[in-house]
C-alpha cells in the first residue's frame, strides 16, 4: 500500500493536521485535529466534492474547530476534529480503507464518525482498518432531535417565561431524519406544526404521523410562527433571509446555519432568539458516547436533557453582555477550552 501522511502546519491553533494519500486508492484525505484537551479528539469523515484541496483543507479547519466548540459546550471529555475525503470518481471501499489506515496511524489521537456524505456502511468499511470509528450503533437523529426539543424549550423559557410549547406554532424546514423526530416531539408536547420538505414522501409521512399544516419549501422560511426550526440546510440565516422572519425563535438541527457571523447580529437586532446551532444540535453526539465512551442510556439522555440549562446560561450571558447568542457561546467554549489548555501546560 502507499498511504504516506505529511503533517502541515495551519497557523490556525490546531494540533495536528495532516494531508492523508493513497495515490493507489485513488485516496486523498485530510485529517485536522484541533484540540485534544478535553480527551480524544472527535468528528466525522465529510465526503464531498471540492473544487481545490484549499476548500477542502478549509472545510476540516472550519469543522475541526466547531467540534471542539461543540463537544466542550455540551460537556464532553472529548476533543475536536474532523476529516475529509477529496471526492472523485474512486473505488469506494479503497478510499474508506485508505482512510481508516489513515486515522489508525494517528494512534487513538482522533475517533472518527459519520458526516455529509458518509453513512454506517462507510463506517463499516473504516472499521476494517482500525477500531477508532463510531456511528456504527444505529441512527443519530432521535437524540439530536430530542436535544433541539430541550433547546427550543430553554429558548421559549428565555423568551417568554415559560417553557410550554403546547399552543405555539413551529415552521420546521425539512423533514428528513431529524425534522421527522422533531415534529413527532413537539406533536406530542401540542405544538401546531407547519413543515415543508423538497421531498413530498417526506412531507407526507410527517403530515401523516402529526397532522402538521404543510407548505411549500420556498415559504417555509416567512410562514408566521412562534419558532423556526432549521433541520435541512446550512448557511440559511442570511441578509437575504432573516428580514423575511416572521417568528420570535429560531431553533433547530441544521449544522452552520448561519451565513455569516454578521448573521447572528442581524437576527438580535430584528428581536429574534437564536440557539446556537451547535447547542442546540449536540444531542447526536452527546448519544454517540454510549458507544465511545460507554454510557448508559439514562446517563445520555440525562446529559442530552442538560442542553437545556447550557443554553440557558448562553441567553443569560448574552442578555447580561449584549452579545448575539453565538457570539456568547463561542466565548463560553473559548474559556473552557483555555482552562483545559492552561491545566494541561501545568501537569
Ligand atoms: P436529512 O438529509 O435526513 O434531512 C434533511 C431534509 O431536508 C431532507 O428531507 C431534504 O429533502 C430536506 N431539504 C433539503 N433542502 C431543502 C429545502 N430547500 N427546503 C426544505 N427541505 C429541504 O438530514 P438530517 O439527518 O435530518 O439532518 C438535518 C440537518 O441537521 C443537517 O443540516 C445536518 O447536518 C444537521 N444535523 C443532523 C444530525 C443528526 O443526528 N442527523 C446531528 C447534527 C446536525
Amino acid at each position: 500500500m502507499s498511504l504516506t501522511l505529511e503533517e502541515i502546519s495551519t497557523g490556525t491553533g490546531h494540533e495536528r493536521v495532516v494531508l492523508c494519500r493513497d495515490p493507489e486508492a485513488g485516496y486523498r484525505g485530510i485529517i485536522a485535529v484541533h484540540s485534544t484537551a478535553a480527551g480524544t479528539a472527535v468528528g466525522g469523515t465529510r465526503y464531498w466534492r471540492y473544487d481545490r484541496e484549499e476548500d477542502a483543507l478549509t472545510d476540516a479547519l472550519r469543522l475541526s474547530r466547531g467540534m471542539t466548540y461543540k463537544n466542550l459546550m455540551a460537556g464532553l471529555p472529548l476533543g475536536g476534529g474532523k476529516s475529509v475525503i477529496l471526492r472523485g470518481a474512486e473505488d469506494r471501499e479503497a478510499v474508506f480503507r485508505a482512510h481508516g489506515r489513515a486515522i489508525e496511524r494517528l494512534d487513538g489521537l482522533y475517533i472518527t464518525a459519520e458526516d455529509v456524505g458518509t453513512s454506517p456502511a462507510e463506517m463499516e468499511i473504516i472499521r476494517q482498518e482500525t477500531r477508532h470509528v463510531a456511528g456504527l450503533l444505529g441512527d443519530p437523529s432521535p437524540d439530536t432531535a430530542r436535544g433541539v426539543l430541550r433547546a427550543m424549550a430553554a429558548a421559549a423559557f428565555h423568551r417568554w417565561g415559560t417553557d410550554d410549547l403546547a399552543g405555539r406554532t413551529v415552521a420546521i424546514q425539512g423533514c428528513g431524519n431529524v425534522g421527522f423526530h422533531l415534529a413527532q416531539g413537539l406533536a406530542a408536547a401540542g405544538a401546531r406544526l407547519i413543515v415543508a420538505d423538497v421531498d413530498p414522501g417526506r412531507v407526507q409521512r410527517t403530515v401523516g404521523v402529526t397532522g402538521a399544516h404543510a407548505v411549500e419549501p420556498s415559504e417555509i422560511l416567512s410562514v408566521e410562527a412562534d419558532v423556526f426550526a432549521p433541520c435541512a440546510l446550512g448557511g440559511i440565516l442570511s441578509e437575504e433571509t432573516i428580514p423575511r422572519l416572521r417568528v420570535e425563535i429560531v431553533a433547530g438541527a441544521a449544522n452552520n446555519q448561519l451565513w455569516e457571523e454578521a448573521d447572528g447580529r442581524r437576527l438580535s437586532e430584528r428581536g429574534i432568539l437564536y440557539a446556537p446551532d451547535y447547542l442546540a444540535n449536540a444531542g447526536g453526539v452527546i448519544g454517540g458516547c454510549r458507544e465511545i465512551l460507554g454510557w448508559s442510556e439514562e446517563e445520555s439522555r440525562r446529559r442530552i436533557d442538560g442542553i437545556y440549562d447550557t443554553l440557558l446560561d448562553v441567553l443569560r450571558l448574552a442578555r447580561a453582555e449584549g452579545l448575539p447568542p453565538h457570539a456568547a457561546a463561542d466565548r463560553l467554549a473559548e474559556e473552557r477550552l483555555a482552562t483545559l489548555q492552561a491545566e494541561r501546560r501545568q501537569r
